[in-house]
C-alpha cells in the first residue's frame, strides 16, 4: 500500500495508474475504520479497481465541536486494517492540504429538502461540510467508482446530488454498499466504540425497532407505528432525534402508505452523548444508487 499525504502526489500517482488502464475506486472515510469500511474496500477490489482510501476527519461537517474533538483517531490500526484488506493507496492529508485557502466555505450546495429534513434538520450545516470535503476529494482523486455505505443513507443521497451539481455525473458512478451489522444487529459505526458497556447493549434496540417497523408495516395511516417506535426507543433510554418512515427516494416522511411507495425507516438517537443513526429499507429500493 502506498501512503500519500500531498494532494499533488496523489494526483500524479493516480494519473500514472489510470494511464495503465486501472479504473479508480475511491473510499472516503474519517478513519476509526471497522469492518463496514473494509467491506467497501473489498467491494472495490472485487470490481478490479485501484482502491484509493482517504482518512480525513473533516472539521467542517461537525455541527457539534465536542463531537469533533471526541471523534476517535486510530491511524495505526486503520493502516493495519487497510494493509490486511489489500488496499492500494491511502491518502492521509493534513487540514491545509484539503483546505489550502482555509475552511471557510466558498460555495453553497443546493441540496433542497435533503438539507432541512432528518439529519439536515438536526445537524444544521453538516451536509454543506460533507459536500465541501467530498467535492475537494473528488477533484483530487477523480475516481470512476465512489463507494459509500448505506448506513449513511441520507449522505448517499446528498453525495449523489453533489455529483450532479458539480458536473461529475457522467464520470463518477456511486456504488452504495449494504450496512454491515454486529451479530446482535447493531450497525457498525466508528461511534460504537464510544458507548459504555451498558449503552452498547441498549444500542441493539435501534435495529430491533427498525425491524419492528418493517414487520408491522401495513398500508394506511402510519402514525401509530411511528409512535410505537419512538416510544420503544425512549423506554430503552434513548433521547430520540427522529424516527421516520420516509419515501426511499426523497426521504420525505410518509404518514399514509398506499402499499406501493418505496419506503425506508430511519432513526437518529442519543445514548448519553453518543449519537447513533441507522436505517432499514422497508421495500426493495436503494434510493442513492446511481
Ligand atoms: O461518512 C463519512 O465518513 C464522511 O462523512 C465522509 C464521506 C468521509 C466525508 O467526510
Amino acid at each position: 500500500m502506498i501512503l500519500l499525504k500531498k494532494a499533488n502526489d496523489l494526483r500524479n500517482y493516480i494519473d500514472s495508474q489510470r494511464k495503465n488502464g486501472k479504473p479508480i475506486g475511491f473510499i472516503p472515510t474519517m478513519g476509526a475504520l471497522h469492518q463496514g469500511h473494509i467491506s467497501l474496500i473489498e467491494a472495490a477490489k472485487s470490481r478490479n479497481q485501484l482502491t484509493v482510501c482517504s482518512i480525513f476527519v473533516n472539521p467542517t461537517q461537525f455541527n457539534d465541536p465536542s463531537d469533533f474533538e471526541k471523534y476517535p483517531v486510530t491511524t495505526d490500526t486503520d493502516i493495519a486494517q487497510l494493509l490486511a484488506a489489500g488496499n492500494d493507496v491511502l491518502f492521509l492529508p493534513e487540514l491545509d492540504e484539503i483546505y489550502p485557502a482555509g475552511i471557510k466555505p466558498i460555495r453553497i450546495y443546493e441540496l433542497g429538502e435533503l438539507e432541512t429534513i432528518l439529519e439536515g434538520k438536526y445537524r444544521p450545516g453538516h451536509f454543506q461540510g460533507v459536500c465541501q470535503v467530498v467535492h475537494r476529494l473528488l477533484d483530487i482523486v477523480q475516481p470512476d467508482l465512489l463507494f459509500l455505505g448505506q448506513k449513511d443513507y441520507q449522505q448517499c443521497m446528498v453525495i449523489s446530488r453533489l455529483i450532479e451539481l458539480t458536473g461529475y455525473a457522467d464520470r463518477i458512478t456511486i456504488q452504495v454498499c449494504p450496512t454491515l451489522r454486529e451479530k446482535d444487529g447493531l450497525a457498525m459505526s466508528s461511534r460504537n466504540r464510544r458507548l459504555s458497556v451498558k449503552d452498547r447493549h441498549t444500542a441493539t434496540t435501534i435495529f430491533r425497532t427498525l425491524s419492528f417497523i418493517q414487520q408491522h408495516l401495513r398500508p394506511g395511516d402510519l402514525t401509530a407505528l411511528h409512535n410505537k417506535a419512538v416510544a420503544a426507543l425512549s423506554a430503552a433510554g434513548f433521547r430520540v432525534d427522529y424516527v421516520s418512515i420516509s419515501d426511499a427516494r426523497t426521504l420525505h416522511p410518509c404518514t399514509d402508505w398506499d402499499g406501493q411507495q418505496q419506503l425506508v425507516a430511519l432513526v437518529a438517537a442519543f445514548l448519553d452523548e453518543v449519537r447513533l443513526i441507522d436505517n432499514l429499507p422497508l421495500t426493495n429500493a436503494i434510493a442513492a444508487s446511481r
